[in-house]
């Protein structure tokens, strides 16, 4: 039998840790998998539930039949285009493990730089405890909106101990994902996940009630920015598997940032901040968007580690 390699696969019942890892980055490498030796090694990981350490530190351990036919099945999935988040069911975000499925956008890294300019406009209104008085600094309240897997919400929960969060999303299905992962590290209590368009459930809270509408010191989103016609320019591993919702925000992918910065605005505090992901060559268009808008201030955009405008933040005045 040969794999898609082209090179003799060996026996599944007979090979050892490196002989696996081998065959296994081969056929991930055939199929044109970007990243194959981590991929492979990741996949060992979890078909065998061992870490990297012990995978080197083992190499010539054998593995039993059932173990080596569950990884390569996994291969064969990654192989035809699957994520390896998908199939390991994870991916760390700002240090912290998350649950992934395919009812959510894996978190990318470039996401965190979200939670640092969000910190970093805070400032001291981040600190737990008034560093002068040593009394206890104002409960902040922040919304994620389109919180996917809840990465960003349970990030700054984790960040932020005297946050309350609003989490919303339109997919009750990533919801479902988000609170379990807010549940795994202990933050359920501070995040209200919310099934709704953009904001529009809190601001119909308060015209409902007549009550003060909820005020934010901050709110943050990673909308869906792709183009619907840039569809096709995607990775395989992006198009067909990751979900619609996430990924595209409109025909020219700017549509959904105007409504969420005019929700936004009736939303956030005086000197709230409201800190966004750009998409692709979106930046100067969404600049735009808050000189039209009124009371926004101190717009700043912030390049991710690759030189790309990555995060707008700017401030609202009442
Ligand atoms: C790009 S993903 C971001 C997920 C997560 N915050 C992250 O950074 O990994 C966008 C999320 O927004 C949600 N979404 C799309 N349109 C929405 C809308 N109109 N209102 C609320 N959520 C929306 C999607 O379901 C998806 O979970």
């Amino acid at each position: 039998m040969r794999s898609a390699a082209g090179t003799r696969s060996a026996d599944p019942m007979a090979l050892d840790v490196r002989g696996a890892l081998r065959e296994g980055m081969a056929r991930l490498r055939a199929a044109q998998v970007p990243s194959s030796t981590l991929a492979a090694e990741l996949l060992l990981m979890h078909a065998i539930g061992r870490d990297r350490t012990w995978l080197y530190t083992n190499s010539e351990a054998m593995l039993d039949l059932a173990a080596s036919e569950k990884y390569f099945a996994l291969v064969a999935r990654r192989a035809a285009g699957e994520p390896t988040q998908y199939l390991t069911g994870k991916q760390e975000f700002w240090g912290l493990e998350f649950e992934v499925t395919p009812a959510v956008l894996i978190p990318r890294p470039e996401t965190e730089h979200i939670i640092e300019v969000a910190l970093e406009r805070l400032g001291p209104r981040g600190i737990k405890i008034d560093m002068v008085t040593g009394a206890p600094s104002p409960r902040l309240r922040i919304a994620d909106v389109g919180t996917g897997s809840g990465c960003l919400a349970v990030a700054l929960a984790h960040e932020l101990p005297h946050a309350e969060i609003f989490a919303t999303d339109i997919s009750a299905a990533a919801l479902e994902v988000a609170r379990r992962n807010a549940a795994r590290r202990g933050v359920s209590d501070r995040i209200h996940f919310i099934e709704t368009n953009l904001l529009e459930a809190v601001i119909h809270e308060s015209q409902v009630t007549g009550h003060e509408p909820r005020l934010f010191d901050l709110i943050v989103s990673n909308p869906p920015y792709v183009a619907r016609n840039e569809a096709a320019t995607l990775p395989r591993e992006v198009r067909d598997h990751e979900p619609h919702a996430a990924l595209f925000g409109g025909p020219t992918g700017v549509e959904i940032y105007s409504r969420l910065i005019e929700q936004a605005g009736s939303l956030l505090r005086e000197g709230g901040v409201l800190v966004l992901e750009l998409g692709h060559n979106a930046a100067d268009e969404v600049r735009r968007m808050f000189h039209v808008q009124p009371g926004w201030v101190n717009v700043s955009i912030t390049n991710d580690l690759a030189g790309i405008p990555r995060v707008l933040a700017a401030e609202h005045r009442v």
